[in-house]
């Protein structure tokens, strides 16, 4: 096992009717000016947002709002907070929605705390933060984990570049996790949330790290718990237990507790897809899941005792006459299983269709992102990426 260092400072407020104490939490934690951000209305059509400003309000506190947060957050609207927070004064952000709105929200909050120097310079990794605002949420969407996360991902919408940047600060300081929420959600959007959370676990557990059996045993349990239950959502979106379960592993999945003890994770699909959403704006769990059957027969012979591990415990494999073997059936059943759910598991099914020149961009692009070198199942550099787009069309 590496050594690591492991903090969740994030406190959780979970259940049904929690979102009504959100004023009274607000005011435990010395806020006083709060800017509410929100994304493209389905809090408003929902009727949470009209609540929320309520349960605000009548903790005593002033509020204003910003909405219009789009998926693949752009880094336009992050600039019109930093402008309206640095106006009102704002001392403290609650995000309603899901990683694209919490994401908005911790970009605005870094470049409130450091008003004189460009937020973008964050996510070109040219500096580090020193500094940032209060960020809290109310989770709509059980996916990303940003809820929890050190991680903000923000689209720089004139250049097409999709850049993360991570820093402990950034972690919440409350996550509000209603499951009922969720209920509204397609099921497409229920199921691409799904897949980033799987994904979350997966990018940790294909590693070349030595022995972590506790922390294998839970990113397991977690897998198997979100397969079972994403199958259920599919028939039964109002099944409250479903959503709960599902919210609960959204967190856990990306609070850095599925990788205690690994080094670092491999990440490659990650910085993959982060091309693919900033240059077609596709859907990030479904980007995910369009490349993952690809890079993982691209990768399996490199860190193959990690692939057979998870064939027979997380897709209950039977061993077949090689580990080869092994590996590449549990391969086939999660892309089975993706299938199942109705996520896309090559570009052409996730609806484009990248020329040649695409490909190299986004290759050079993902290798420039991640200092010419991504993984660790298998390190890959720019002509592989570029060799697993052209697979995964
Ligand atoms: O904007 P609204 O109207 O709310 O609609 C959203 C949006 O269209 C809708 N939605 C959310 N809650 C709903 C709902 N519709 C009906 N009922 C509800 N209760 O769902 C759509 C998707 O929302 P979005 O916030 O984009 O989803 P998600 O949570 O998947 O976030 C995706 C973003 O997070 C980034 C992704 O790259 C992407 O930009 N990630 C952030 C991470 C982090 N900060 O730790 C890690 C992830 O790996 C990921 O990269
Ligand atoms: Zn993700």
């Amino acid at each position: 096992m590496y050594g690591f260092e492991y903090t969740t400072p994030t406190k959780v407020f979970f259940g049904p009717g929690t979102e009504e104490k959100v004023g009274q939490i607000l005011r435990e934690y010395g806020a006083s000016r709060v800017l509410i951000h929100y994304g493209s209305g389905s809090c408003v059509r929902s009727g949470l947002l009209d609540r929320v400003i309520a349960s605000v309000e009548d903790a005593g506190l002033w509020c204003c709002q910003l909405g219009g947060v789009v998926p693949n957050p752009h880094l336009g609207k992050v600039r019109e907070g930093i402008d309206l927070g640095k106006r009102e004064r704002i001392d403290f952000i609650l995000a309603i929605g899901g990683g694209s709105v919490i994401d908005s929200a911790k970009a605005i909050a870094y470049g409130l705390a450091e008003p004189d120097l460009d937020v973008w310079e964050l996510f070109e990794k040219k500096r580090k933060a020193k500094a940032i605002l209060p960020v809290a949420s109310i989770l709509t969407i059980s996916a990303s984990g940003s809820e929890t996360s050190n991680s903000c991902v923000i689209t720089n919408e004139e250049t097409g570049e999709k850049r993360s940047y991570n820093d402990n600060i950034a972690r919440p300081a409350f996550a509000i996790m209603d499951p009922e929420l969720t209920m509204t959600l397609p099921d497409y959007q229920t199921q691409s949330g799904c897949a980033d959370i799987m994904m979350h676990t997966l990018e940790r557990y294909f590693t070349r790290s030595g022995s972590m059996e506790l922390t294998d045993a839970i990113a397991e349990g977690l897998l198997r718990t979100v397969m079972k239950h994403a199958l259920i959502l599919r028939e039964d979106p109002s099944n409250y237990d479903s959503r709960a379960e599902v919210m609960w592993a959204g967190s856990l999945s990306h609070n850095g507790l599925t990788g205690c003890g690994n080094d670092g994770g491999d990440f490659a699909c990650h910085g993959l897809e982060h091309e693919l959403g900033g240059m077609f704006d596709v859907t990030h769990g479904a980007g995910l899941t369009a490349l993952w059957p690809t890079w993982a027969r691209y990768v399996y012979r490199d860190c193959l005792p990690r692939f057979v591990r998870f064939a027979r415990n997380v897709m209950d494999i039977a061993p077949g006459a090689s580990e080869e073997e092994t590996a590449l059936a549990g391969i086939d059943a999660l892309e089975a299983f993706f299938r199942q759910i109705g996520m896309p598991v090559t570009l052409k099914e996730l609806g484009i269709d990248p020329s040649e020149e695409e490909i190299l961009k986004m290759a050079a692009s993902c290798a420039r992102a991640n200092g010419g070198r991504k993984g660790s199942a298998r390190v890959l550099f720019e002509e592989d990426m570029a060799e697993i787009y052209r697979r995964a069309r």
